[in-house]
């Protein structure tokens, strides 16, 4: 058992989990680098001009569906959108839901934003009224939501941190499971995919572990309404399979 924020009792049965690094809290960073060592001008216009208008208010996380410009039906959110391709595809077609969209990595968000402002229209263009940004940990933002307001989250292809060493670092950790629990309403999904095997690995064993959501096997190819992301591309050029599983956050149990 950890804590994973105030108040928040993650009740995740650990002792069947067979990497001893697993009894270590998860690491203050997950990611690695969140800077690009340098930023072309378009780039750093932006992040100045364009992410200030997306930004995610932290002021807003008692109300989070307060923060959109019309109150959505649904609450979503993605932790590491990479480059934005899945985030963009969901709030374009699901314009009822609102998706807050997480990612630290500097050319990330730059390339988020660059798909939806044109070049020249950073500070006027219109934004897409379902879509905001957190450009922190999401892990901050997490602690934050009140408890079972998200409807679902997307974990896709996050940072494998294959060294034991690492394992504090990956996002699916117990303490995470607890996390995503408490945010997430009863019948809420999570859905996460991986291509690397020692991160599949973990992850089922993880998700073997926890009483918080409904695991069924994952599926070997991308479901339908899961937009194809940069990572998961990249895998399959690779030849590297990758896994899908959708988690249901259990009624009445305990985070
Ligand atoms: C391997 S990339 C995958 C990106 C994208 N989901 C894809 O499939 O193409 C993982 C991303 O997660 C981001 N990330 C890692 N930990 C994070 C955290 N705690 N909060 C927000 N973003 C995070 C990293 O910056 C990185 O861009």
């Amino acid at each position: 058992m950890g804590e994973a924020g105030p108040g928040i009792n993650v009740a995740v049965r650990l002792q069947s989990l067979s990497f001893p690094a697993i009894v270590k809290p998860p690491a203050d960073r997950l990611y690695g680098r969140a800077r690009s060592n340098q930023l072309r001008p378009r780039q750093r216009l932006l992040l100045d001009a364009t992410l200030p208008r997306l930004r995610f208010d932290p002021a807003r996380a008692g109300d989070p569906r307060a923060a959109f410009l019309a109150a959505p039906a649904g609450l979503w959110l993605e932790v590491g959108f990479g480059g934005g391709e899945h985030a963009l595809a969901q709030a374009t077609s699901h314009p009822e839901a609102g998706l807050i969209a997480c990612e630290v990595f500097e050319n990330g968000l730059c390339s988020l934003l660059s798909r939806i402002v044109p070049e020249g229209g950073e500070a006027t263009a219109p934004l897409p009224g379902n879509l905001l940004v957190w450009d922190d940990d999401a892990r901050i933002l997490l602690r934050a939501l009140p408890e079972g307001c998200l409807d679902r989250l997307f974990l896709l292809f996050p940072d494998p941190w294959p060294k034991a060493r690492h394992v504090k670092r990956r996002f699916v950790h117990p303490e995470n499971v607890g996390l995503v629990g408490r945010a997430l309403r009863p019948g809420g999904t999570w859905r996460i995919a991986s291509d690397h095997p020692t991160y599949q690995a973990w992850t089922a064993e993880v998700l073997a572990a926890q009483s918080v959501f409904d695991v069924p096997p994952p599926a070997t190819a991308r479901p339908d309404g899961w937009p194809p992301t940069r990572y998961e591309m990249k895998a399959e050029r690779a030849g590297r399979p990758s896994l899908y599983w959708e988690l249901t956050r259990r009624p009445a149990t305990p985070f």
